[in-house]
This record gives C-alpha cells, sequence and structure tokens, in this order.
C-alpha cells in the first residue's frame, strides 16, 4: 500500500525532468526507480528485455576485445582483464577507470542502458595493477589463523580494485587443496576445509558487511566501497588426481560434501554475489556441465541466488579437446546451469550459437531469464544501475601506505617457524640486529617478483625487482639491522668465501619461482636450483636461517639437519619488512602449518587425519618466539 501511494509522486518528480530537458513524453521506468522492490525492478526490465540483450547480458568478454561500439552493439554484459590483462604497462589507475568508463559508457548508451560489470583476479591483492599492495598469497593467509586479518584484507582490496574503477573480483579462491603437486596450491588457504570456511570471512571483507536479517542465498555488496565477489573453483578444484590441475576428482558424496562444499555453505550464508565453476570433473563429469550439483544442489538446494560464472573458456573444455564441439558445449554448460559464460574473445560464436539454440526450443526460454534475472539482481543490488562509471575520488587507495602496512601485518602472520637452532644452539631466532658482519645468500633474497609469486602483474608471475613497487627481504634486513651491522649480499657463495667472510651468522632465502594454474604442477616439488647448493655452501660455513619462499611444502628433509633454523614464508607478496620484523624479534612468530610438511614426495597426498599420518611436520605446527623488548 505505502509503496503504491509513493509511486505517483516519484513520477511527477521524473516527468518535471524529461520536460525540462526537452523529452516530450515522461516514460516512468519503473527498474530505474532504486526505491522499487529489488524483485519489480529484475521483472520490470526483463519483461523489456529482448532475447538479443538477455544473451548479451549472460556474454563476458575479454577487454582485449571490448569496446564502446562492442558494448553497445553486442548488449555485452560483462567485461574481465585475464591474468595481466592491463590498459597499458604500468597503467595509473586513472588510466584503469578511462577503460572502464569507456566500455560502460557503451551500455549505458543502449536501448535500456544496463551497466556492465567489470570483472578481474584481484586474488591477493590487485594483483593486475602497478604499484598496488600485494598481499600474501591465500596459503601464508591460512597459516595465521585468522579470519579477522583476511577480511582487513578483502576490504583494502576492495578499495584498492574500486580504486581502479572496477566492481568485481574473482575472489575468494575456496580450494581445498589436497595434494601440493597441484600448482594451485597456494590459492587454497588450508588442507583443511574448516580453516577455509573460516576465511570466507574476506567476503564481508569485500563486499561489506551482510545487514542483519538478511535472507541466506540473497547476493550482497553494500556500496562504491566494496565489490562484488566470487567463490571459486565449484566444486572440488583442489582434490584432483595427484594434483593435476583441472582433471578429475574422485571421491563419493560424503568425501566432496565434507572437504570441499563447506566454503560454499559458508560462502552462501555470507551473501557472496557469485560462484565461478571449476574447470575440473568429479567422478568424471566435467563441473562445466554438471546439472545436479550446479542447478540441483548449488542452486536449489542451497539457494544460492547471486549468479554462476564460467572459468576461462570453461564450457569449451567440456569436450576434449578444447572447442570440439562447441554447440554442445553451450548446450550443456547453460543446461547445467552457467548463467554468465566468460567467453572471453569469440564472442560472436558464443552470442550466435547460444541464439541458435533457444530459438530452436533446445535451450528453454526460462533458462534464460533465470541467468539474466541472476545476473541483474546483483547489478541491482550493487548499485551499478545507480552509480555505473567509476569516478576518481578513490584512487588513492590505490598501494596506499595503509594498505601496505595491513599486508606487512599480514605477511607477520604468516610466517612459520619450523625450526630454531638445536640443542646448545637454540634458539637462534630472534636474530641480533647488532653484529659486526652478516651474510645474506639465496634466489630469492633480492627478488620481488619471486616473492610476490604468480597472479602478480603477469599471470605466471615474474622475476626481478622492476615488476612494481615493494620491498625485497634484503632491502627489509638492510632496513631493520643496527646501523653498523655490516649486509654482504652473494646470491650463490661458494664455501670457502662464506669460510673466509668470518660472518655472525647468515640468512638464506630460496624457494621456488613463481608460476600459476597449470605450469605449477610439479611433482617432484624441489627448491629451485641453485637452492640446496646455497644452502650447503652456507650453512655448512655458518649459523644459519633459511627462510623458504613457495606456494607450497617443498622437499627439504634431506636438508632439515644442516639449517640451522627453517622459516616458511610463502609467497609473501610486496611488504618484505614482513619478514625481517619477525627475524629480528620486533614482532614474534606465530603462524601454523595450513598443511602438512611432507617427508617425500612420494606420500603424497598426505593430509591431517589420514592413517598412518608420518609427515616431516604436521598440519598445524609452528615454533613460536616472544618478541624482544628494547628500549
Ligand atoms: C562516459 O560518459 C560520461 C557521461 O556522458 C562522460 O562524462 C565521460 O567522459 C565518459 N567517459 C569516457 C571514458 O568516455
Ligand atoms: C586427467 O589427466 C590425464 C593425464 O593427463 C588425462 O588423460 C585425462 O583426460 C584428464 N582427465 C580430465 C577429466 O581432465
Ligand atoms: C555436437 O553436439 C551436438 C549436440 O549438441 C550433436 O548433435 C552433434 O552430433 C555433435 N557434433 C559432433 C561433430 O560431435
Ligand atoms: C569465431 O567463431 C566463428 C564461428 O565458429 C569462426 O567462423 C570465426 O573464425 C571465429 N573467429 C575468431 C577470431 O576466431
Ligand atoms: C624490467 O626488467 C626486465 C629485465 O631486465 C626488462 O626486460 C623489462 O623491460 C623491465 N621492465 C620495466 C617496466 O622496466
Ligand atoms: C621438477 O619438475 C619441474 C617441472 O614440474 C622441472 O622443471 C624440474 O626440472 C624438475 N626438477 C628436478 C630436479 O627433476
Amino acid at each position: 500500500m505505502k509503496k503504491m501511494a509513493r509511486a505517483p509522486i516519484f513520477m511527477v518528480g521524473i516527468l518535471v525532468l524529461c520536460c525540462f530537458s526537452g523529452v516530450t513524453r515522461a516514460e516512468y521506468l519503473k527498474y530505474k526507480d532504486p526505491k522499487q522492490p529489488l524483485n519489480t525492478r529484475i521483472n520490470d526490465l526483463l519483461s523489456r528485455m529482448s532475447l538479443e540483450e538477455k544473451i548479451g547480458q549472460m556474454t563476458q568478454i575479454e577487454r582485449s576485445v571490448a569496446s564502446f561500439e562492442v558494448m553497445k552493439k553486442y548488449y555485452i554484459g560483462s567485461v574481465l582483464s585475464g591474468g595481466g590483462s592491463v590498459p597499458a604497462p604500468q597503467a595509473s589507475a586513472e588510466t584503469w577507470i578511462d577503460m572502464v568508463n569507456d566500455f560502460q559508457n557503451g551500455s549505458l548508451s543502449t536501448r535500456l542502458g544496463i551497466p556492465m560489470i567489470y570483472g578481474i583476479d584481484a586474488v591477493h591483492g590487485h594483483n593486475n595493477v602497478y604499484r598496488a599492495t600485494i598481499f600474501p598469497h591465500n596459503v601464508g593467509l591460512g597459516a595465521t589463523r585468522d579470519p579477522a586479518l583476511v577480511k582487513r584484507i578483502g576490504a583494502a582490496t576492495a578499495l584498492e580494485v574500486r580504486a581502479t574503477g572496477i566492481p568485481y573480483v574473482f575472489a575468494p579462491c575456496i580450494a581445498v587443496c589436497r595434494d601440493p603437486r597441484w600448482g594451485r596450491c597456494y590459492e587454497s588457504y588450508s588442507e583443511d576445509p574448516k580453516i577455509v570456511q573460516a576465511m570466507t570471512e574476506i567476503i564481508p571483507g569485500l563486499q561489506g558487511d551482510l545487514p542483519a536479517g538478511s535472507r541466506k542465498g540473497v547476493p550482497y555488496v553494500a556500496g562504491k566501497k566494496n565489490v562484488a565477489a566470487c567463490s571459486k573453483h565449484y566444486v572440488g578444484d583442489g582434490g584432483t588426481t595427484n594434483g593435476v590441475n583441472e582433471n578429475n576428482t574422485v571421491t563419493d558424496w560424503h568425501g566432496l560434501l565434507g572437504i570441499h562444499m563447506p566454503g560454499y555453505y559458508t560462502s552462501i550464508i555470507k551473501g557472496v554475489s557469485t560462484v565461478m565453476v571449476s574447470y575440473s570433473s568429479w567422478n568424471g563429469v566435467k563441473m562445466h556441465a554438471n546439472g545436479n550439483l550446479v542447478t540441483g544442489f548449488l542452486k536449489n538446494k542451497l539457494r544460492f541466488r547471486g549468479f554462476v560464472i564460467s572459468d576461462w573458456e570453461g564450457i569449451d573444455r567440456i569436450t576434449s579437446p578444447p572447442h570440439a564441439n562447441y554447440s554442445y558445449s553451450i548446450q550443456a554448460g547453460i543446461s547445467a546451469g552457467i548463467d554468465m559464460v566468460m567467453v572471453p574473445s569469440n564472442f560472436t560464436e558464443f552470442i550466435d550459437g547460444l541464439t541458435f539454440q533457444v530459438k530452436n526450443k533446445i535451450i528453454p526460454m526460462s533458462r534464460i531469464d533465470d541467468a539474466v534475472r541472476r545476473i541483474l539482481r546483483v547489478k541491482f543490488t550493487m548499485g551499478l544501475f545507480e552509480d555505473p562509471l567509476a569516478d576518481t575520488s578513490l584512487v588513492n587507495q590505490l598501494g596506499s601506505q595503509e594498505h601496505r602496512e595491513l599486508a606487512r601485518e599480514a605477511v607477520r602472520r604468516s610466517l612459520v617457524l619450523l625450526k630454531n637452532g638445536e640443542g646448545a644452539d637454540a634458539p637462534l631466532l630472534p636474530l641480533p640486529k647488532k653484529a659486526p658482519k652478516i651474510l645474506v645468500a639465496g634466489s630469492h633474497a633480492d627478488n620481488l617478483g619471486y616473492q610476490c609469486g604468480g597472479w602478480t602483474i603477469q599471470w605466471q608471475g615474474l622475476s626481478g625487482n622492476n615488476l612494481t613497487s615493494g620491498t625485497t627481504i634484503l632491502s627489509a634486513i638492510k632496513n631493520t639491522v643496527d646501523p653498523k651491522t655490516k649486509v654482504v649480499y652473494e646470491e650463490n657463495p661458494d664455501t670457502d668465501t662464506v669460510k673466509s667472510g668470518k660472518f655472525s651468522y647468515a640468512i638464506v632465502v630460496v624457494g621456488e619461482h613463481p608460476y600459476a594454474e597449470t605450469f605449477g604442477d610439479s611433482s617432484n616439488l624441489t627448491i629451485a636450483d641453485p637452492g640446496t647448493s646455497t644452502i650447503g655452501n652456507v650453512c655448512g660455513a655458518v649459523k644459519c636461517v633459511v627462510v623458504i619462499i613457495s606456494g607450497r611444502p617443498v622437499v627439504i628433509q634431506p636438508y632439515v639437519a644442516v639449517m640451522d633454523a627453517i622459516v616458511a614464508a610463502w609467497l609473501p607478496g610486496t611488504e618484505g619488512q614482513g619478514v625481517a620484523d619477525v627475524l629480528f624479534g620486533d614482532y614474534g612468530f606465530t603462524g601454523k602449518l595450513p598443511r602438512t610438511w611432507f617427508k617425500t614426495v612420494d606420500q603424497l597426498p598426505l593430509n591431517v587425519g589420514d592413517p598412518h599420518y608420518d609427515p616431516l611436520f604436521p598440519f598445524g605446527f609452528g615454533l613460536t618466539t616472544a618478541p624482544v623488548k628494547r628500549n
């Protein structure tokens, strides 16, 4: 009743505006009225849409093929940046905003003016973007055991993403990695589903706090300082045989529900806006074609009301080889319940293919309407119709000092102390800041790209110090020690050099080279060359602390005896100062292993709770140190 009484008053307002702007006949568009209830707006808009406009909403294209004209001509509903896809190298926030706004202007100039939604992989901060704060990868955040910290990281990431005009992130990855041979294992918070569930606190960080009394499953984004989130990859991505990327997860219903599904329960309770489907299969059925799990379970049983998005060319990969039968892929993917398809390049092929199938009643219109309804629900809820264009008011959030301090705190909390001297030599850490001369060695000591890992500036990550701004571990050590302490850096010194150097102690930083997705699959899990010989040369000659930079446990058992102290630092990101903060005792070690540290790769898969559990360091292990009191 109240709403009915209010509508005419609003109509008068619109009418006046229209007449002043020269429009002859006032048309009240219910869907454009933010005072109308959500479902009224959705139904009103849907009722006005042509098939072409509906299918456009379901199409997500890559920025490299997007333009004002393409957005307008094809009614494209969404654009993405793939890993490393940027408007220009080292683009500023303003350059990003101009690009996004140009595409958006194309969408807004269509008949119905439905805004597009731009999405990006911001999986450890806004990682494609030059000078963004790069937070530790999820495995390190799992070691903190601190969901409140992870929530703050989500809020900071949302601000940095909004700083570039983007309202949607393909994060969090809530994979439960059960085998570290999987190259995406660092994107997983833990092998333990309970930790992954707890870390879904990043969702209210990204999207804003869900209002009290919200209905379960309804997507939510608080406003212009938040972004729509995406829990991925539904479901079982971390459970594939031998950790082979995109492969087959073999487990019964009980195993799927108990290990891989819990993160989705909590994501949905927390109002996640979107869910991305996994490339992988469950018991031989591709998830992108699994109607029972996508529609039957996620949408119907769990009552998820946001939209389901495919992975990059995800429907293509339903067939083997990929794209062998694209019309089948479209049919299988859309019928399974995928609402938005990350095409991402050949969008006319997708649009024409889907249009044909709807016109020929292979795919019912009810399926299209369900998809569009969900996409519109997210867009309306997040205020995209009211605020479609990015402004420059948040550009200073990108890489801000406050966010770098938060990342540094996260680095400190993520470090796991595995060994700290032995017998009379214990404890070795914290290290004294004051010493005549110390040695820093190892391939990862002075390499910002290595310490950030994959999904940093480029998809597979980079090597070197010029990729973005940050603090290497070597610089951090130099910043931290007493001004009188001489720091000698040699990447891979021989034993004689170390012996004759008269060093008080050495810090060796070694680990894995950056990788992402398939490229990171490994069956040997070794430290990259010449890491182990650096360990041997240095630790054989002087008391040493070895800091391991890796996305997962790696083979260290043969060297444990020679290393006096061992720190697992995961992939800490740009704020290497956090490592020195703890090594030198300004803060204590508190991190706990989020994964089982195996002895040998032939033990894999090896997870907490397994029978005959015989790890090198068990899940949850982590020595602690107290901060040093200084005056
Ligand atoms: C988009 O359109 C708005 C409003 O017409 C205009 O102010 C802005 O300059 C346009 N942005 C771009 C990047 O074209
Ligand atoms: C899993 O990997 C094997 C070996 O590479 C391959 O033959 C098989 O097709 C893959 N299975 C799936 C479901 O991707
Ligand atoms: C492709 O899939 C369709 C079903 O959508 C099927 O009718 C057709 O035979 C398939 N084509 C090939 C070449 O396998
Ligand atoms: C897009 O797909 C269509 C239909 O399969 C094909 O004819 C065309 O060559 C493709 N375009 C590109 C750029 O791959
Ligand atoms: C960074 O250094 C690499 C290797 O030296 C070089 O190829 C690249 O052009 C540099 N990038 C920038 C942005 O300076
Ligand atoms: C370990 O495997 C990686 C690829 O997975 C390969 O590049 C590397 O050479 C292997 N290392 C050893 C020591 O076999």
